[in-house]
């Protein structure tokens, strides 16, 4: 499988990947990119759009989402506004900013104080491009841009820079979105591949949190005051982002949480305190990260249940085969990731998962590494819990998800007690809210929530197809760009896979790798990745493990093979 993977690798050289990934120049410019920085023009939100949302890249309601491809998902709509029975007193916004404030509202409007030079011309070829974007977005592409295997390529050569299969994303657009990418490290301008740990946020997320803090900061589904009402509305109408940005089928299937690690933590000890017993199995894949391993084995142990783990081949691809040999009735639960952070394999969940239903078990798909690379639908995935954390999706730290299908939430007891998910108290019982209410005690990370949805807001605008083709081809540069380098090994060669390359040099130890890498500004991880069971099935303790993002480019992955191949040479 390795063979064929590498096979399938086009022969072109790198120059007409590189060509793939040159942004169409001023002339024609495939699609407006970042319309949230406080730098681009100003645009007043449709009125269907939730506000903040910006303008909308494509024809359909949902910003990102090809016609087609949106009418092919169950529930990818925009969610409904909250029932008339919500718990809640103040949503009658439902879109996070509030119709009252006299104030300027990022993502609607500049933000003055980050104006640059050249602004107005910048502007006025913005709005022309943006008048023409939607005809030249790319037709829906479901994933398969994450074939590293290029039959495709072949068939529409690299050559044609600008045809149809040419990605989408002005890099040099989005880079200007992000303020961090011009730090400089080590006095080289910062290369931020450190994307699988976290990614980077850009101007419309910091813009969020600051006006929240400024605007709107206060507890929420308490108090009647108009703060607690700003609060609560712009809290659920992040829910609802999420709702939407997950193709849920209600904003009650979505829990906030820290992340994904604990909402990983949340359904062990809930759903699986409940329903996992002695001798039931729990599967797991050996791709795992170890917050979906660990929570399992002291589930397991606990209830004298066993963990089952599902091997993968020497791509690091998942064994469908020995998967299938490890369902029986005794499976109550499989917890598999949907991209592995330290090889980047993507997983086939959807086989997966369908198999799991075929003896009755539920699944949790771990989707902390692929939701910031992948258009991700619950309903067409048929996942009973699905996961993520806000940070690596360009959101805030401190804030995550828990998707969980309405009827099995409903079944479930809370895992956390306190205010805020009870609807009544006496000394002698509690009646608990319903989801996701009952999930979340205590005053949660509001702010974050809501930083969260300005970050969903903004991949959306880029498109989730976009993003995953342009970052398609950067994968696949930065592996002609490696596999070339001698004494270079890479760990993980499945052939779909999402935005990392890991690897390990012979003669070096990872942290000197990383540490050469940083010495010119390139930040990488090195080391286990919190994923050992994988590495070790690839015989190693540590790889170094370059991974990107949209905000990448050709050249500084260019940057990053010079270094190692300097190593190499020495
Ligand atoms: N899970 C994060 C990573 O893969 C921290 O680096």
């Amino acid at each position: 499988m390795a063979g064929e993977f590498f096979a399938a690798l086009p022969g072109d050289p790198l120059d007409s990947l590189r060509n793939r990934l040159t942004p169409p120049r001023a002339a024609e410019p495939a699609i407006v990119l970042g319309s949230g920085s406080p730098t681009l023009a100003p645009v007043a939100p449709p009125a269907e759009a939730p506000a903040g949302a910006g303008v909308p890249r494509s024809s359909a309601a949902n910003p990102g989402v090809p016609e087609g491809y949106a009418a092919a998902l169950p529930g990818v709509g925009a969610p409904s506004a909250p029932a008339a029975s919500s718990p809640f007193y103040f949503l009658d916004q439902g879109n996070g900013y509030p119709a009252h404030a006299d104030v300027a509202v990022p993502n609607q409007v500049v933000a003055q104080p980050f104006g640059f030079p050249g602004d107005a011309a910048l502007r006025a070829l913005l709005a022309e491009i943006d008048h023409r974007s939607p005809a030249s977005a790319p037709a829906g592409n479901s994933g398969h841009f994450y074939f590293l295997d290029t039959a495709a390529t072949r068939q529409q050569p690299a050559a044609a820079p600008h045809a149809a299969s040419s990605p989408s994303i002005d890099v040099n657009l989005v880079r200007r979105d992000f303020p961090i990418l011009q730090e400089r490290v080590n006095g080289k301008q910062l290369v931020w591949f450190d994307n699988a740990a976290t990614t980077h946020k850009p101007q419309s997320v910091i813009d969020r949190l600051a006006y929240f803090y400024a605007h709107e900061n206060s507890n929420i589904h308490r108090a009647a005051h108009e703060l607690a009402a700003r609060a609560t509305d712009a809290y659920e109408a992040a829910r609802q982002k999420v709702t939407r940005f997950l193709g849920a089928a209600s904003p009650d299937e979505i829990i906030f949480v820290r992340g994904a690690t604990e909402a990983i933590n949340l359904v062990a000890k809930s759903w699986g305190a409940a329903n996992i017993g002695a001798g039931d199995e729990i599967i797991v894949s050996n791709l795992e990260h170890h917050a979906n391993i660990v929570p399992w084995q002291q589930l397991a142990a606990e209830k004298g249940a066993k963990i089952r783990v599902i091997p993968v081949d020497d791509t690091g691809q998942i064994q469908l085969d020995e998967y299938r040999k490890l369902l029986g009735s005794r499976t109550r639960l499989v917890a598999i990731t949907q991209v592995s952070n330290a090889l980047g394999t993507i997983t086939p969940v959807n086989e997966i998962v369908a198999l799991a239903h075929s003896v009755g078990a539920k699944v949790l798909v771990d989707g902390a590494q692929a939701v910031s690379h992948l258009r991700v639908n619950v309903q067409a995935m048929d996942a009973d819990f699905y996961v993520f954390s806000g940070h690596k999706v360009f959101g805030p730290t401190g804030i995550g998800v828990v998707y969980g299908k309405k009827a099995i939430l409903d079944q479930m007891p809370p895992w956390q007690g306190g205010g805020n998910m009870i609807a009544d108290v006496t000394f002698e019982r509690t009646v608990y809210h319903g989801a996701p209410a009952r999930f979340e005690a205590g005053t949660g990370n509001i702010a974050d929530a809501v930083g969260l949805g300005a970050a969903i807001d903004y991949v959306e605008q880029l498109g989730m197809e976009n993003i995953a083709a342009y970052e398609h081809a950067l994968l696949e540069y930065a592996t002609h760009g490696l596999r070339a380098i001698p004494g270079l090994r890479l760990i993980g060669t499945a052939h779909h896979k999402a935005s990392v390359a890991s690897f390990v040099l012979q003669g070096y130890k990872t942290e000197e790798v990383g540490h050469a890498l940083n010495n010119e500004g390139i930040a990488v991880r090195s080391g286990h990745h919190c994923a050992q069971p994988i590495l070790r099935r690839f015989g190693v303790e540590a790889t170094v493990r370059p991974s990107l993002a949209f905000y990448n480019t050709c050249e500084e992955i260019d940057r990053m093979v010079a270094v190692v191949r300097r190593l190499a040479r020495r």
